[in-house]
């Protein structure tokens, strides 16, 4: 039997194959709906054969997220109105992790103007703000967390996935990159911090530890917890980063700290394109309805043209390349126990056994290509030789941050939108 075909146990949870959908945010909110519009992608996923999705990102403090159709997951109630989705996909054999974090210095007050002129606190950040990023942040004051606010931050996320546990969820993915806090916690470009989480790699880590400890003792030593980890950052020249070794390092660490798998990813210090790579999202002014939004999003001149300008130049500088990851999450392999997750560029069936034979990762995850091809699993488990109907023009990536619907919004792409269609 193919490597792709057999189960895999993450702690608690038991996935039933080696695909997984890897977190593309799903736009789908906080209103009552919000597990129906979860299901209407996720149980066609789960029904043509996905083993694992991992939910978007959601928040776990109210001022935290970093789009308007960002799903708090701030309150008990709110998470347990979730389970009914995940019963969904639970009867079609998939399995669901939540994954949970808050966007820190790029909460969408930072840059957001209805939501800039509403909110109430300063954004939250292990540190002062890197001299270079000042003039971005003029009107979002900053605010580095004490010590004790980073322990209460790590309660919450342990709160947080006890109530994900009790909603049925099989796992949770801390949201430990892109750029967010918790990433921001790691990388030295944000972290200056001289407590315990700041300094060498180990204490810039330690917030992973402080988490883990407390999701054990709300949710259960064996509720699977799982953790992205950014390897080889980009960062601004003469900037400090995460190099390929403390990566590795991190990833060495997670495992050590009793986490039950890692995916180690190539990320940019900045919210960039970095993460999804390939072309840049002309949607932005092709879409009326995302000019419109960003016009809304971005009313001075300035803020437009910075995120116009990260866009256009995060997607020059990364170019679509097939698997780009393979050589960050072959080497995790080779160096942890716990089961590594591949995710980045990674398209047929044959790439994806390609990594799971060739013993390279023990879960292959696929992103972008889930918005236009609700069954694409089948394809891949089928062994389909199709090429993929993502064109990769990355039309999708601002319509999370303009809070609209997590979908292909390329025209040229012919979506599918089920199973069973
Ligand atoms: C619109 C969009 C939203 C994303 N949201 C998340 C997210 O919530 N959490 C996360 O860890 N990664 C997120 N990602 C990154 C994807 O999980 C994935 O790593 C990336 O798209 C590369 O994989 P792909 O080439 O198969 O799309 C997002 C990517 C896109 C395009």
């Amino acid at each position: 039997m193919a490597i792709l075909e057999t189960p895999l146990q993450i702690g608690s949870a038991r996935i039933r194959n080696r695909l997984y959908r890897a977190p593309v945010l799903e736009g789908a909110g906080s209103l009552p709906d919000a597990a129906k519009q979860y299901a209407r992608q996720f149980v066609a996923n789960a029904r043509a054969g996905v083993g694992l999705i991992v939910q978007g990102n959601s928040c776990i403090y109210e001022e935290g997220r970093t789009s308007p159709g960002m799903t708090l997951v701030n309150t008990r109630e709110r998470v347990l109105r979730l389970g009914e989705m995940v019963d969904a996909v639970h009867a079609e054999g998939g399995a669901v992790f939540l994954q949970i974090g808050h966007g820190g210095l790029y909460a969408m007050e930072a840059w957001h103007h209805p939501y800039a002129e509403e909110r109430k606190g300063p954004l939250l950040a292990p540190s002062k703000l890197p001299l270079a990023l000042r003039p971005a942040f003029l009107r979002a004051p900053v605010h580095p967390m004490t010590t004790d606010e980073v322990y209460a931050m790590a309660t919450r996320f342990g709160e947080v996935s006890a109530w994900a546990r009790e909603a049925g969820y099989d796992g949770v993915q801390l949201a430990s990159g892109n750029a967010k806090l918790i990433h921001q916690f790691l990388t030295p470009f944000y972290n200056r911090r001289t407590d315990e989480f700041g300094g060498s790699v180990e204490n810039r880590g330690r917030v992973l530890r402080v988490i883990r400890e407390a999701i054990a003792e709300h949710a259960g030593e064996d509720y699977a917890c799982t953790v992205k980890i950014p390897v080889d950052e980009k960062s601004p020249p003469l900037t400090p980063r995460i190099s390929f070794d403390d990566g590795m390092e991190l990833c060495r660490l997670a495992q050590e700290w009793g986490y039950h798998a890692v995916t180690p990813v190539r990320l940019s210090v900045l919210p960039d394109t970095t993460l999804t790579k390939g072309d840049i999202p002309a949607s932005l002014w092709r879409n009326p309805t995302m000019k419109r939004r960003l016009r809304e999003a971005a009313p001075s001149r300035v803020q437009w043209a910075v995120l116009m300008a990260g866009y256009v130049v995060g997607s020059v500088r990364n170019p679509f390349r097939p698997v780009w990851n393979r050589d960050v999450f072959t080497e995790a392999k080779r160096r942890l126990s716990i089961p590594v997750f591949a995710v980045g560029g990674i398209r047929t069936a044959d790439e994806v056994n390609g990594i799971l034979e060739g013993g390279e990762a023990d879960m292959v995850g696929i992103g972008r290509p889930f918005y236009a091809e609700a069954d694409l699993a089948a394809r891949i488990l089928g062994g389909s030789p199709e090429p993929r109907r993502c064109l990769n023009s990355n039309f999708c990536v601002p319509a999370e941050m303009l809070g609209m619907k997590g979908t292909c919004y390329n025209p040229k792409v012919k979506k599918t939108t089920g199973a069973s269609s």
